[in-house]
């Protein structure tokens, strides 16, 4: 039994799915673990770390062809899918649901898909909760990137020369990367206050020393399953935004996080909300994978508008690649564990966690959400 780990193709992907330090228990059960050259480079693991941690650093076609199992960050592209050996297992971040043409040479081999984004978020699969374990990386890094170009200081410094006064940093959306930026912009000295439209939330920015600004909603219903956010309608938006226009008159920094799984990033701040921010203000947001919660973001760019600057990062745990491919490699192992007993492959799609990751199991699609995209995507005639 193989399992191979890839250099990732993505354009700005400096992860890689397992480090050498994960190798030992694979090993341990007979398993060969072959690796393509210059895999874990990016993320401070050279091919003789992988070599003396017991694995065979080996050409891509040669990996792609013979591994039973393959943990992938990203899905590699329609060329390599093709090549996929016949019953080998691939795991990562599959888009199933974002991009599920981007799968279709993967889905026409005999293979088994599993999407690290579908596990299930229950206590058992917590270990392997890899949306969190990047979310959290992202939170932080948002914190560290908005004080580096932010022309101020995060703490409160008394000094000969005067006093200054603490950054103050608004952290919109407070779900786990939204906390990781509390918690960072807290420990760098700042004064924070946050808002989400989940009450609960609350109890959890207080504890991290933030101030969490209430809305009345309205007494609808703001959770969904899973301890998710509903999708709101637009007059609840509407009072979260004016709340936001407000708050961002007197941020230094704001962070902005909020997402509705399944559904584009609601609207959360309007450009007179970025025209509210004062020039040398900084406002990062995260929501820009699933399109941005301010109108005037955009994707992948970095822009300044009035003298505010709007990062929009789409990845930024590849930015902090080693400790993001350290968890990442964590999780991997735990979900790993599921499916290999004594180092053979046992796909048991009655476990509720297999079941939810897995969108297709030896070339049959099981996801009905992904069947019926791909299914809708297919040219007509
Ligand atoms: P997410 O990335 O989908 O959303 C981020 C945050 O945005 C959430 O806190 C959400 O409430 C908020 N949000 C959505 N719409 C908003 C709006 N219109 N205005 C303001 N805020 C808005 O969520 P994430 O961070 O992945 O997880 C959210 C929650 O899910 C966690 O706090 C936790 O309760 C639960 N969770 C449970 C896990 C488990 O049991 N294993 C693991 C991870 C999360």
């Amino acid at each position: 039994m193989q399992l191979g780990i890839l250099k990732e193709s993505a354009a700005g992907e400096t992860r890689v799915a397992l480090l050498p330090e994960s190798l030992k228990t694979l090993l341990a059960q007979g398993l060969t673990v072959i690796v393509e050259g210059g895999a874990g480079w990016s993320a401070g693991a050279s091919d003789a770390a992988y070599a003396e941690a017991g694995a065979t650093v080996t050409d891509r076609d040669a990996i792609l062809a013979g591994a039973d199992i393959l943990p992938v960050v990203n899905a590699p592209g329609p060329a390599d899918q093709a090549l996929l050996k016949p019953g080998a297992v691939m795991i990562g971040f599959l888009k199933p649901l974002e991009a599920p043409l981007a799968l279709s040479a993967a889905m026409a081999r005999p293979v088994t898909l599993f999407s690290m984004e579908l596990v299930p978020r229950i206590s058992r699969a917590q270990t392997m909760d890899a949306l969190s374990s990047m979310a959290t990386v992202a939170g932080y890094k948002a914190v560290i990137d908005a004080a580096g170009v932010l022309p101020r200081l995060f703490p409160m410094l008394m000094t000969a020369a005067g006093t200054l006064a603490p950054a103050r940093v608004f952290v919109i959306g407070a779900g786990v990367a939204g906390l990781q930026a509390i918690a960072t912009a807290r420990r760098l000295g700042a004064v924070v206050e946050a808002y989400d439209v989940r009450a609960a939330a609350g109890e959890q920015v207080r504890s991290l020393g933030g101030k969490f600004l209430d809305v009345d909603l309205g007494g609808i219903n703001t959770e969904g399953g899973g301890g998710y956010a509903a999708e709101l309608t637009e007059e609840a938006l509407e009072r979260g935004r004016d709340l936001i226009t407000k708050t961002a008159a007197h941020s230094d920094v704001i962070v902005t996080t909020a997402q509705v799984p399944g559904r584009p990033a609601p609207l959360l701040l309007r450009r007179a909300a970025v025209e509210a921010m004062r020039p040398g203000s900084v406002l990062v947001d995260l929501a820009a994978p699933a399109g941005g919660n301010c109108e005037l973001t955009k994707p992948g760019t970095t822009q300044t508008i009035g003298g505010v600057t709007l990062m929009a990062p789409l990845n930024l745990p590849a930015e902090v690649p080693v400790h993001a491919s350290q968890l990442y490699a964590r999780n991997i192992l735990n979900f790993l564990g599921l499916i290999l007993k004594k180092g053979e492959l046992h796909v048991d799609l009655s476990d509720e966690v297999l079941a939810g990751a897995c969108v297709a199991h030896e070339g049959k699609p099981v996801n009905p959400r992904v069947a019926k995209l791909l299914e809708a995507a297919q040219p007509v005639g």
